[in-house]
Order: C-alpha cells, then structure tokens, then sequence
C-alpha cells in the first residue's frame, strides 16, 4: 500500500495565516498540521509515501521532511500547478502509485482514536474504502446516506439538503483501479476533478465499502481559523490529560517497525532540548525497560 498526503490548495480561508506558510505547515498546538495525517499513514504501516503541494510551498516541506530516511520511510514530492481538485492527485502520483493500492489522505486532516480504524488499512483488499463520520454541518462536506442495513447507498458533494448527518473525512484507500477511474473524471461545474465523483463510481460499480467511525472517535479538519484553533485545544487537552503524543511520526515509525529501538535513540540525540525531546526520550526508556 502507497501513501498519498495532499497538501496543497489555496489555503484562502486562513488568510491572512497563510501569507507567512502553508496551511498544512500552520502549528496544530506542538506540531506542525502535516505530521498528524503524516502519523496516520504511519501508523496504518504505509512507509511508501508522497506528497503533493504548490510549487511555490513544495521547497518548505521538502525541508520539513526531507526524504523520509531518518524516520524509516521514503517521501516523494509531485506538484500541483493548481487546485484543480482532490481527485488530480492519482494523476499527479500516477509514477509513484505504479501498480498499488493507495491510501490518499488530504494534508488538513486529524484521526485520533480506535484500533478498528487501522484495520481498514491493513485488512484492505479491493474496491474502495472511504467513511463515515456523524458531523453537525454535514453540508459543508461529501455526504454518505445508509440504508437500514447499514449500507452506502448514495454520495453527495456539498448537498444543500443532506441525506444525512454522515460526512466522509479525507481519507480514502483505493486499489489501482483509482488510476484509470481518475483519467476517466470530467471536470465538474466548480472546475475540479472530484473525490466524491470517484467514490461514487466505485458505489455504481459495487465496490465501495463505507466504515462508520465510531462514537468517541475524533476527526477535526484545520481549514478555518476556529477549527485550527478547535484542533490545537483538543490535541493539548488529550496530551495534557493522557502524557502522549498524538502526531508524532517518530512513535509511530517506531511503533510500526519501521524505526529499531537504536534508530530511535539516535533520533532522539539529535532532536534539540525541548518537551518533544523529552516525551521521545522518555518512549525510549520505556521501551528499553520492556526489553530487559
Ligand atoms: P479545501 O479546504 O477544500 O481547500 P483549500 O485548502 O484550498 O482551502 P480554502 O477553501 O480555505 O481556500 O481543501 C481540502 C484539502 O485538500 C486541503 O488540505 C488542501 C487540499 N487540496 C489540494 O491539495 N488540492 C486541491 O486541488 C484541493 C481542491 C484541495
């Protein structure tokens, strides 16, 4: 399975935020936004990844993560000339894809809860996966309507009357089927190629698994500045309250195996003294005490 993090757009509604970075390098309370879907694919154990921006934001984040080694990944870097929709991404990455399954999960997005949500990477085999989260603005989002079995039975973009309170967050897992499906999408009326286009054609074609996400389960989006800020009170409240990290790639490679117990130790030496040192460090011991 490839990773995809798309992380461009224009970022308008940050304003004026967005003249000093990106808004997916925007501090998300400790962190900068990108490592928290960065650490979801880590943690669903994708260690291929590729991330897409602006020309004009791709430099910074190229500096951020640079080619992924020191955290056991590879990290390639596509542009996107514009924000000609979600959907581009599969053409924009199509090298990168080659012949696997993808996992697209957009740069402005927090996951935070649930061993049962990463089964949907793991346990991925074809068709599409995408879910279902219950919000209170459905109208602002792709909306999934369920039958009384539970099943997916319609896809709306944006509807002015939803069908219901079911938003589907932006992260999507695809088989390689996604390639030809993209080449094949029209622009709609508001110009871009879209991810509700796609999803609804793997539900004509009877391959859409819709997974509801639980009670209890967080999904934030960073794209205004009170849900950025929203985000940033949550994340602290969970790190105060529980002393762990939520978006901390270093864990999570660690944790997936992707980083030895002695490849994280080195890390930490070169992480300058600070909270985050500290928690990493103290990661470090436990595990070391685990091991005796
Ligand atoms: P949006 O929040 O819908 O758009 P935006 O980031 O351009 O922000 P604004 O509406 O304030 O101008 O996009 C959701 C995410 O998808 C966000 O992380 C940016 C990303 N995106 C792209 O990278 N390319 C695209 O073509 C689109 C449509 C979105």
């Amino acid at each position: 399975m490839k990773g995809i993090i798309l992380a461009g757009g224009a970022g308008s509604r940050l304003y004026p935020l967005t003249l000093v970075a990106s808004k997916q390098l925007q501090p998300v309370y400790d962190k900068p936004m990108v490592y928290y879907p960065l650490t979801t694919l880590i943690e669903g154990g994708i260690r291929e990844l590729c991330l897409i921006s602006t020309p004009h934001d791709l430099p910074r984040f190229k500096q951020l993560l640079g080619d992924g080694r020191a955290w056991g990944l590879t990290i390639e870097y596509r542009e996107q000339p514009k924000p000609a929709g979600i959907a581009q991404a599969f053409l924009i990455a199509e090298s990168f894809i080659g012949q696997d399954a993808v996992t697209l999960i957009l740069g402005d997005n927090i996951f935070y809860g649930g061993d049962n949500f990463y089964r949907a990477f793991t346990e991925f085999k074809s068709g599409a996966t995408i879910f279902g989260y219950h919000v209170n603005d459905p109208e602002r989002y792709g909306v999934v309507e369920f039958d009384a079995s539970g099943k997916a039975v319609s896809i709306e973009e944006k509807p002015a009357s939803p069908k219901s309170n079911y938003a589907v967050p932006g992260l999507y897992i695809y088989d390689n089927e996604i390639v030809a499906i993209a080449k094949a999408l029209k622009p709609s009326a508001r110009g871009e190629l879209e991810i509700t286009a796609v999803n609804v054609e793997y539900l004509q074609r009877g391959r859409l698994h819709v997974q509801r996400l639980a009670r209890g389960f967080a999904w934030l989006d960073a794209g205004t500045s009170s849900s950025l800020h929203d985000a940033s009170a949550y994340v602290q409240t969970i790190e105060k309250r529980a002393g762990i990290k939520i978006g901390c790639p270093e864990e999570a490679a660690f944790r997936s195996g992707f980083l030895s117990l002695t490849q994280l130790d080195e890390l930490v030496g070169k992480i300058p003294k600070c909270e985050y040192r500290d928690y990493l460090a103290e990661v470090v011991a436990e595990a070391k005490r685990l091991q005796k």
